[in-house]
């Protein structure tokens, strides 16, 4: 059984569709701990209502910022977590922490990474005035949404969009890739070779997806 550490920040949807993942039986997996920088996350009630153990850990009581991601990488060992997961963790982590779990720490990103990392990726989005965006889940590395990317959902930007109408879209796709690449993860079937994440017995499939859709050719 692959067992899961999960860091939020906030509403913790994508923390709910992991737990429903696991609950209904499509992921095969245990979540151990949740480990939230905010005391008001609604994620935390989410971890009550699931009786799912949950830690609040504020990085002003550590000394250094090494210091907090050190502590948080113990509580996870501590507690046999095999996979971390960052699910709407509004902080870029630290050595101590991707040290202790190289390629073993999971990102979801609400764009179509290399584009739009950081802060705010869907007003980004819609300010730019791309046509598509998305969503991206991706090995955490030192970098600012850098890592090995593991699997991207693409969603249509439309010109009366609104930071808010882009997120919902978004975040449904959110709600299924996140669950699945933890699948994929706790078949085996992730490997990293360099940046490149490669998957085992991936079916290809090729659509045609545009935004306008192309009229009359
Ligand atoms: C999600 O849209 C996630 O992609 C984003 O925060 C939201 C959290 O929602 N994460 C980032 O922007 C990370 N830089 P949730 O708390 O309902 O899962």
């Amino acid at each position: 059984m692959l067992n899961l550490g999960v860091l939020a920040s906030g509403r913790g949807s994508n923390f709910q569709a992991i737990i429903d993942a696991i609950n209904s039986g499509y992921l095969k997996a245990e979540i151990k701990v949740l480990i939230t920088d905010n005391p008001n996350a609604y994620a935390i009630e989410r971890a009550r209502r699931h009786g799912i153990e949950y830690l609040i850990m504020l990085p002003k009581d550590y000394p250094s910022k090494d210091d907090y991601y050190r502590a948080i990488a113990e509580e996870l060992k501590r507690r046999g977590v095999d996979l971390v997961i960052l699910a709407g963790f509004m902080r870029v982590v630290k050595r101590p922490l991707i040290d202790a779990y190289p390629m073993r720490i999971m990102n979801i990103h609400p764009a179509l990474l290399p584009s739009f990392p950081g802060l705010h990726g869907q007003k980004q989005a819609v300010d730019y005035g791309v046509k598509i965006s998305g969503c991206t889940v991706h090995f955490v590395d030192e970098g600012v949404d850098t890592g090995p990317i593991i699997i991207q959902a693409a969603v249509p930007v439309y010109d009366d969009d609104t930071e808010e109408s882009l997120s919902e879209r978004i975040l449904r796709q959110e709600h299924r890739i996140f669950p699945y690449a933890i699948r994929l993860f706790a078949e085996g079937r992730l490997s990293v070779e360099g940046r490149i994440v490669r998957i085992k017995d991936h079916p290809k499939e090729e659509s045609h997806f545009t935004n306008p859709p192309v009229e009359g050719i």
